[in-house]
């Protein structure tokens, strides 16, 4: 007690000496007091959200089903898997012809993949559909299912599942451009290769007004192909149910068997299958037959190469040009007018109009 009393002096004497001015030194940092008594419990948190990764969304898509497998063993018959121009990676191509590149392009809004792909891939499951973003059956989600812009034209298209293939399947612009109908004088072509790129069908099957052709004169109109079909466009033809196992139809997006057998099933809400083969026999005679007329006066020209379907750069007329740039737009559609008939027809008919 006694030395207590002893340091609260002595205490008061050294606060009373630092009010005097004459400051001590800091004495030595004191022993931590023991720990309290636990708190109270807090209130319960907010639940959590559901897990994503249960083994049974897996199971769903990788079970015994063999749905994957299924798909697989159909793309692998398809060009897609096979047609091997996968290679072309630099960021110009790579936007269309490698999986990577696709889904980069489309991330960015771009025309073209932000750079070379380095490990390409041809296109696959991942390329189309959302694989692995949700573990869920919402994967299947296509992965470009909005409305697409129609580069040459800067118009928009909306074809259902369709607008997964018309990203792709649809003309890049030319360096060289495209005449208006409306111009005149002369008009120069500098490269062997004028005219779209492969893939016109998409541009094709949308046609008047949007198709970027050169519509030269009047008449023109589209195959009902262009609004009967718009929900689906290519998907309704081009996966059709599969014909003889995976020969055509399905994820071989392909409408033609590799011995040239088309595929009608996709055809039967609209077409039998004796009314459909002769009506595309037909149709297709008759647009080779007029694609020979308008190849022969471009040769005539000296505009369309003798030996290939490739331009001769030079100097022409505008109408020239644009005429040559139809016939090669209709040789890439590669349908010979099926994917819409009356258009192909009046491009074909006013074009030799126009050189004749
Ligand atoms: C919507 C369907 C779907 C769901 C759900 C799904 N997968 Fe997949 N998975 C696929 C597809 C499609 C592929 C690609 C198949 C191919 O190209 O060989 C794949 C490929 C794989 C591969 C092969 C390696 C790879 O990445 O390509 C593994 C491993 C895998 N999945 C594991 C899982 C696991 C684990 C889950 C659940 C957490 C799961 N998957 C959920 C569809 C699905
Ligand atoms: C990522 C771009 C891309 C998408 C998406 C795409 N394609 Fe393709 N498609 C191509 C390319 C590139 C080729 C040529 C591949 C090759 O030859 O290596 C091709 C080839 C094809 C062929 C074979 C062409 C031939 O000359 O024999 C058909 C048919 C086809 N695609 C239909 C479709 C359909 C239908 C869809 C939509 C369901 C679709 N494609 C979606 C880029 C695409
Ligand atoms: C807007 C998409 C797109 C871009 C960009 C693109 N291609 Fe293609 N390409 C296609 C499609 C679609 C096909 C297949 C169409 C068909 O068979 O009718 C194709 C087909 C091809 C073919 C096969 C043609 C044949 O006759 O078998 C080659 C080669 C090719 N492209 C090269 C290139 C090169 C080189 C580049 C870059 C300079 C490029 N492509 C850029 C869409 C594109
Ligand atoms: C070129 C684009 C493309 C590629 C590549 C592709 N698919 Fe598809 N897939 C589609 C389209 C488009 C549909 C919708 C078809 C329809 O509307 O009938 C579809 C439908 C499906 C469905 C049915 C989905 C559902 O909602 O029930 C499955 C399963 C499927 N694809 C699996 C695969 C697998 C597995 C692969 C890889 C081997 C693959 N797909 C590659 C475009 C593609
Ligand atoms: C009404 C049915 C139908 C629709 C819709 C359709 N196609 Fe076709 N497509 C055909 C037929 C038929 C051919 C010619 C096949 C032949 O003569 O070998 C063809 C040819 C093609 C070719 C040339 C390679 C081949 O398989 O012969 C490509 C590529 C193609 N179509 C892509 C598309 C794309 C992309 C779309 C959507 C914009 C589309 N098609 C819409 C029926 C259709
Ligand atoms: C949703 C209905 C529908 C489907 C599906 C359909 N078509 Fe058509 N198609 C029509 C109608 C209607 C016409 C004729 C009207 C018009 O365009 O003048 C037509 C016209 C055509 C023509 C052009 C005839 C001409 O020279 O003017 C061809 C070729 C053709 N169809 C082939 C096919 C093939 C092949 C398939 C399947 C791979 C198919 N169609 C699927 C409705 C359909």
């Amino acid at each position: 007690m006694k030395i207590k009393v002893f340091f609260i002096l002595l205490l008061s004497f050294v606060t009373a000496l630092s009010f005097m001015g004459c400051e001590g030194e800091v004495g030595p940092q004191g022993i931590q007091g023991e720990t309290g008594p636990p708190g109270p419990t807090g209130s319960s948190g907010n639940d959590g959200e559901d897990g994503q990764n249960g083994a049974e969304n897996c199971l769903e898509c990788h079970g015994n089903n063999q749905l994957i497998t299924a798909k697989i063993f159909q793309w692998e018959n398809s060009i897609h898997n096979l047609g091997g121009t996968y290679e072309r990676n630099i960021s110009r191509c790579a936007g269309c012809h490698t999986s990577q590149g696709f889904l980069d392009r489309i991330a960015t809004g771009g025309m073209e993949a932000s750079e070379t792909v380095a490990e390409p891939l041809p296109i696959n499951c991942y390329t189309c559909h959302s694989i692995h973003q949700t573990y869920t059956q919402e994967d299947w989600a296509l992965t470009q299912s909005d409305p697409v812009t129609i580069w040459l034209t800067d118009q928009t298209a909306d074809l259902g599942n369709a607008n997964q293939c018309i990203n792709c399947h649809q003309p890049r612009i030319p360096g060289d451009g495209i005449p208006a109908t409306d111009a005149t004088g002369d008009y120069t072509i500098t490269s062997t290769r004028y005219g779209p790129h492969h893939g016109a069908q998409g541009t094709m099957f949308l046609g008047q007004g949007i198709a970027g052709a050169y519509e030269i004169g009047e008449g023109y109109s589209n195959s009902l192909h262009t609004t009967l079909l718009a929900d689906n466009a290519c998907v309704t033809c081009h996966m059709a149910p599969l014909m003889d196992g995976r020969a055509a139809g399905g994820h071989t997006f392909r409408i033609a068997t590799e011995e040239g057998d088309l595929n009608f099933n996709g055809c039967a809400e609209c077409h039998t299958e004796e009314e459909a083969e002769t009506i595309v026999t037909n149709t297709q005679a008759e647009i080779s037959t007029k694609l020979e007329t308008l190849a022969g006066l471009l040769r005539g020209i000296g505009i369309l190469n003798p030996d290939a379907d490739r331009s001769v750069p030079g100097t022409y007329t505008t109408v020239q040009v644009g005429c040559y740039y139809n016939y090669i737009f209709i040789v890439e559609d590669q349908s010979l007018g099926v994917h819409n008939a009356k258009y192909t027809r009046t491009l074909l008919d006013n074009s030799i109009a126009a050189l004749q």
